[in-house]
């Protein structure tokens, strides 16, 4: 359903954000705004802000934040058409009567029948299991100790004996060939017709983090191969950026997330009280899921079976959280095979006593290594040490690399300044191209790398655009103050451009701005955290004018200084060039007072 933007404005601005908060978070008044403990993530002491003024919510712990419909899209896990009417019910304002054009309805018809698909077969697949004919499956369920309340919470289910009951009910409640065959559950043959791709199987419902049923993974009752069947990638299925239980793992009060190999190992760990463990889906490991769940923690425990595939399966794994900025951990589950059967023996107790024990993913790396040298051969031994040298210069930063010699020296009984000459050396001597720049230069500008200035520099700019946008939205103001310098074009990065075109245009309308407005107009939660981090960033020494005044001058000049660089860069024609050569001599009268 399409609503109109007045009206979604009309609904947000009749309920006050610290209102609805309040009844789901308990806030305190502080200043200009209100603390609470952040229902997004696990902490003691509040950093979760509502600002009645901006009409926005900003975690400065876990950077959730957004406005009120982003608010109720988090918690109730609403999409945002389903906050939008629950928030119009709150405020007393009637809906419009769906009335979607027809390329809206085919697009969101698609996607939708997919989902009530899905959701029926799982509902027809736990019927089944508590049916006469579901005992085999029930008997195995329990075999494998699994409670009532487990099987329910995860909808396990089962697909019985014949090989088109799902298929005959599904066209019995009305869905066309056309349709199902876009489900992955059915196969259609011309000559067989219709029949089920899962038979006589335990079913697991495979949900996204909206608990919305996405596909399936059906395991043998005992033994038989395939042991899992999953669904094939639909437009609802995609096996690299969902994970096995994250729907329940998101919630999780623990501090970080496990991740295993197995759905029975996630789901015996929710048993056991471990409710922050996903899994990936018949698949191996990817680096968009690593990026889901940089959304929700910045540790990630890994529980991989204690076999060889394991290990490497955790090797695999482990760079991909580093680059998506995670730290990591592995859980030995020796001498069980997996975290399921690991609870089963030595139940929670020891299992909470392994994630205390979990190795560092950089000491777990170099253990793995150590087996293919000898140690007790002095080359054995050598190679060894050269290997872990080149490994130590993955660290870029000088700290974190001596950190990590200095634990390898203490675990391995080499002197440190011997392990740290060693590193150094093949730092210097061009050993691993990005690594050896950093450590190079580490010496001669104490530990900046020429890329990582400019990143800086960038960041540097980026962060002045999103100051620049906050003060805007604070004080009206300065809008004029500034109008001769700045304009929506000078936001080079591109969320703050997005941004600078609503604020500037909403301003040059109405004369006043509405941060918590501009988020409606983004779709993406990243999108929205990403703007109320940007409305939240703030300068210290904000009343004395002074310093403020400084500081919005050299911010306008930053901005304008790179986005005259950026202009310089696309410049095709002299006229271009000559006014931006005008452009840069005025900058440096730039003044502007308060
Ligand atoms: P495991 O064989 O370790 O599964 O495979 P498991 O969950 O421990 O199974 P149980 O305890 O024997 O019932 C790990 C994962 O690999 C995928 C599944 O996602 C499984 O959960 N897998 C495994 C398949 O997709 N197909 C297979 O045939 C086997
Ligand atoms: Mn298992």
């Amino acid at each position: 359903m399409y609503y109109p933007e007045e009206l979604i404005e009309e609904i947000r601005s009749r309920n006050d954000i610290v209102d609805v908060i309040s009844g789901y978070v308990k806030l305190q008044k502080k200043g200009a705004s209100y603390f609470g403990l952040c229902p997004f993530h696990n902490e003691k002491s509040p950093s979760f802000s509502v600002s009645g003024q901006k009409q926005m919510y900003y975690c400065f712990g876990c950077g959730a934040g957004g406005n009120v419909f982003t608010f109720l899209m988090e918690y109730e896990n609403y999409t945002f058409v389903e906050a939008v009417k629950a928030l119009a019910q709150r405020a007393g304002i009637t809906l419009p009567e769906a009335e979607p054009s027809a390329q809206e309805k085919k697009e969101a018809s698609l996607r939708q029948k997919l989902l009530e698909i899905n959701k029926l077969a799982a509902k027809y697949f736990y019927f089944q299991l508590t049916q006469p004919q579901g005992a085999a499956a029930r008997n195995y369920l329990e075999g494998r100790q699994l409670s009532h309340e487990t099987i329910v919470k995860f909808g396990l289910g089962y697909s019985n004996k014949f090989s088109n009951d799902l298929y005959q009910y599904l066209r019995s409640a009305g869905y066309d060939d056309y349709i199902l065959k876009e489900t992955g559950l059915v196969t259609l043959d011309e000559k067989r017709g219709g029949y089920d791709k899962f038979w006589n199987r335990v079913m697991f419902p495979i949900m996204d983090i909206n608990n919305r049923v996405i596909g399936f993974g059906g395991r043998v009752l005992g033994d038989g191969t395939p042991k899992y069947l999953n669904s094939p990638e639909t437009k609802l299925f995609d096996k690299s950026r969902n994970l096995y239980g994250l729907n329940l793992a998101r919630r999780s009060r623990r501090p970080n997330m496990i991740i295993c190999e197995g759905y029975m190992d996630v789901i015996s760990m929710h048993q056991a009280g471990f409710d922050n463990a996903v899994a990936s889906l018949g698949t191996a490991f990817t680096s968009p899921q690593a990026s889901l769940l940089k959304r929700y923690t910045d540790e990630v425990l890994l529980a991989y079976d204690s076999d060889g595939a394991g290990v490497k399966a955790a090797l695999r794994a482990i760079p991909m959280l580093k680059e998506a900025g995670l730290r990591s951990r592995v859980i030995s589950m020796k001498p069980y095979k997996d975290p399921d059967e690991f609870i089963k023996n030595l139940g929670t107790e020891a299992f909470e006593e392994r994630i205390a024990h979990a190795q560092n993913s950089f000491m777990f790396e170099i253990s793995v290594m150590e087996k293919d040298y000898d140690l007790n051969d002095p080359d054995g031994k050598t190679g060894f040490f050269n290997a872990i040298a080149k490994k130590l210069l993955e660290f870029n930063q000088e700290l974190e690399r001596k950190n990590y010699i200095e634990a390898v020296a203490r675990q391995y009984g080499i002197a440190f300044n011997d392990l740290n000459r060693l590193v150094n050396r093949y730092g210097l001597s061009g050993y691993g191209q990005n690594q050896t720049r950093a450590s190079a230069q580490d010496r001669s500008d104490g530990g900046q790398t020429g890329q990582k200035r400019r990143q800086e520099k960038e960041d540097a700019v980026v962060t002045a655009q999103k100051l620049l946008l906050t003060w805007l939205c604070e004080d009206t103001g300065l809008f004029d103050k500034i109008g001769d310098w700045i304009s929506p074009q000078d936001f080079t990065d591109g969320l703050c451009h997005e941004a600078a075109v609503c604020v500037f245009e909403e301003y040059e309308k109405k004369k006043t701005v509405t941060p918590a407005r501009i988020i409606s107009l983004f779709e993406d939660k990243e999108e929205h955290d990403a703007i109320a981090r940007a409305f939240n960033t703030t300068i210290r020494d904000e009343n004395d004018k002074a310093a403020r005044e400084k500081a919005i001058n050299e911010t306008v000049r930053r901005i304008k200084t790179a986005s005259l660089e950026h202009m310089s860069k696309n410049a095709r024609d002299i006229a271009t060039l000559q006014e931006i050569i005008r452009q840069r001599k005025a900058l440096q009268k730039l003044h502007i007072s308060l």
